[in-house]
């Protein structure tokens, strides 16, 4: 029996962190087995704020396969590929964009949200709205039935399944109807407390931060801002170092944060030791992922090799998509 597909990816404005680990790079992982995986690189989404200056993105996207490999995605089952490098995905989009009412894109409520997060006014690009059908594009061009991501990708996925659904009234079955894959923690807070762990609000600990950065940082962190001294009862429910604790603990040390907690409601614990704590508790968690990224960082050979093949991989399946759906459209006329 031929394995199901998964099409997931990152944009390559930065590097990935704690919040993308819980949201999608652990179920990739734990997948990839299952799944025929492939992780597009969108060099083209990075583009979408008004920043037209590529040039730091080349280097943003070796960065963020190295987050990939050294979190365990296995290069020998996984497809990684760049989105720029296949073109048929362009194709496709022009194609859904076509189908899509002006009104509905910009109905798309993560694209609302970011506008309002950004301040972007009224100064976003065409390509901003237009980069939902763009995704679409990368998850159906290898036609993926799975889709790991965070929480904020939902109204996305939804716009893909609606693009997914017009073209099957064309031809029954053309695309699969892709369902989107939920990380175990919905929205991972930052370290400043604000709900969201993002590279725009420098509230991330990344996944390739050092000991020290990773110390200081934790060091640093929002806690309870209404306890003063470490003999006050303090709040644990809206606490990022506690929401730390439970995200990357493990089952391990269950015990061990029930009681920090149970002491901290209590007030007979400081902050500054259940900082120790979660920075113990960090460490463990990026020892092995550090390390592995130091393998791959060793090898640029290897690391141009896995994005080529993934790449002609990834080609090979999108130029199958666009035939099948250009032969379902009449769109196969013109002959050569
Ligand atoms: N928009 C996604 C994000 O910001 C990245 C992405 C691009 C993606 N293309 C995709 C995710 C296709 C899943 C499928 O995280």
């Amino acid at each position: 029996m031929t394995k199901k597909r998964i099409l997931t990816g990152d944009t390559p404005t930065g590097k990935l962190h704690l919040g993308h680990y819980v949201g999608t790079l652990e179920n990739r992982v734990k997948l990839q087995d299952e799944y025929e995986t492939f992780i597009i690189l969108a060099d083209t989404h990075a583009l979408t704020t008004l920043n037209l200056d590529y040039s730091s993105i080349a280097g943003n996207t070796r960065e963020v396969l190295l987050d990939n490999l050294s979190v365990g995605l296995d290069p020998g089952k996984v497809s990684f590929f760049v989105e720029s490098q296949v073109p048929e995905i362009y194709e496709l989009a022009a194609i859904f964009s076509m189908y899509v009412g002006f009104n509905r894109a910009m109905r798309n409520p993560t694209i609302k949200d970011e506008i309002k997060m950004k301040n972007l006014g009224d100064q976003y690009s065409l390509g901003f709205i237009n980069y939902p059908i763009y995704q679409a594009a990368d998850i159906l061009c290898v036609r993926a039935d799975l889709v790991p991501v965070g929480r904020d990708q939902e109204a996305h996925l939804e716009q893909t399944r609606e693009i997914a659904k017009t073209f099957n009234t064309i031809k029954s079955g053309l695309f699969p109807e892709p369902e989107a894959l939920f990380g175990r923690v919905a929205k991972l807070v930052g370290t400043d407390g604000s709900p969201k762990m993002s590279k725009s609000l420098g509230n991330t600990i990344y996944l390739s931060d050092s000991s020290e950065e990773v110390k200081k940082k934790v060091t640093g962190m929002y806690t309870d801002p209404n306890r003063i001294h470490g003999d006050e009862p303090g709040n644990v429910e809206n606490n990022p170092v506690f929401a730390y604790l439970r995200a990357f603990g493990g089952e391990k040390n269950e015990e061990r944060i029930k009681n920090y907690e149970d002491r901290y409601r209590k007030g007979t614990v400081k902050d500054s030791e259940v900082k120790e704590f979660l920075i113990e508790v960090l460490e463990e968690f990026l020892v092995p992922i550090r390390e592995k990224r130091k393998e791959f960082e060793a090898q640029p050979e290897l690391i141009d090799k896995i994005l080529k093949e993934g790449t002609a991989k990834a080609r090979e399946e999108a130029q199958k998509t666009l035939e099948a759906v250009k032969k379902a459209m009449k769109m196969d006329y013109f002959k050569k």
